[in-house]
């Protein structure tokens, strides 16, 4: 079951409880469970920007991206989170959750991604820290951890103002 390619979908309503477990999984505690919840009620939400990575039938993976504005009077996405079944990471599900994900955010005309996270993971699909692409957290954060990446040339830069649903994730939206 393990080695089948994952199907890379959008979310439907029945899968809401799904993505609630494997997120808290793969993060071993609630917040991150609850910022989907909260950030699919939120008005930024874009449904075809949530998606699942479905194994067997299985939900085991799943990526969220919500639109953000920058003070430069820019949009950006914010990739967050990704989160992927124990038992099923490293055989490629994240990876298929980014690369799906980039690529409907390209489709739908976006110009920018951000995300907080493993500065090790992010640059495989393209990229680096935020601030060389004239990107600014609004909060304190090591350089590396925040990157962007660009879909296309010319996106305002700024800093970016995350919407209130995100304070549900603690002290900051990582990724
Ligand atoms: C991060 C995560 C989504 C990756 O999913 P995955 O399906 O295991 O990823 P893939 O199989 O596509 O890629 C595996 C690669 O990612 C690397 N990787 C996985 N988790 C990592 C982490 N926390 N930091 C750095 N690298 C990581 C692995 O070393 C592996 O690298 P390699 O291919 O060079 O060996 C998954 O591990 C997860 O859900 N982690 C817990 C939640 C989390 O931390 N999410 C946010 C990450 S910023």
């Amino acid at each position: 079951m393990a080695s089948l390619p994952p199907i890379i979908r959008p979310e439907t309503s029945d899968d809401y409880p799904a993505i609630h477990n494997v997120v808290r999984r793969a993060f071993g505690r609630e917040n991150e469970a609850r910022l989907v919840d909260v950030l699919r009620e939120s008005p930024e939400f874009v449904p075809a920007l949530s998606l699942v990575a479905e194994t067997a039938g299985r939900v085991v993976g799943h990526i969220l991206f919500t639109p953000t504005e920058t003070t430069g009077g820019g949009t950006v996405l914010a990739l967050a989170p990704v989160a992927v079944d124990p038992a099923f990471q490293r055989q490629g599900v994240g990876s298929a959750l980014v690369l799906a994900g980039l690529a409907e955010s390209r489709r739908l005309g976006y110009g920018a991604v951000i995300v907080l996270g493993h500065p090790d993971y992010y640059p495989r699909f393209g990229f680096s820290p935020a601030h060389e692409k004239g990107f600014a957290a609004p909060f304190p954060v090591p350089d590396e951890a925040f990157m962007a990446l660009e879909l296309r040339p010319g996106t305002p830069g700024g800093t970016v103002v995350y919407p209130p649903a995100f304070e549900v994730c603690d002290e900051d939206p990582g990724a």
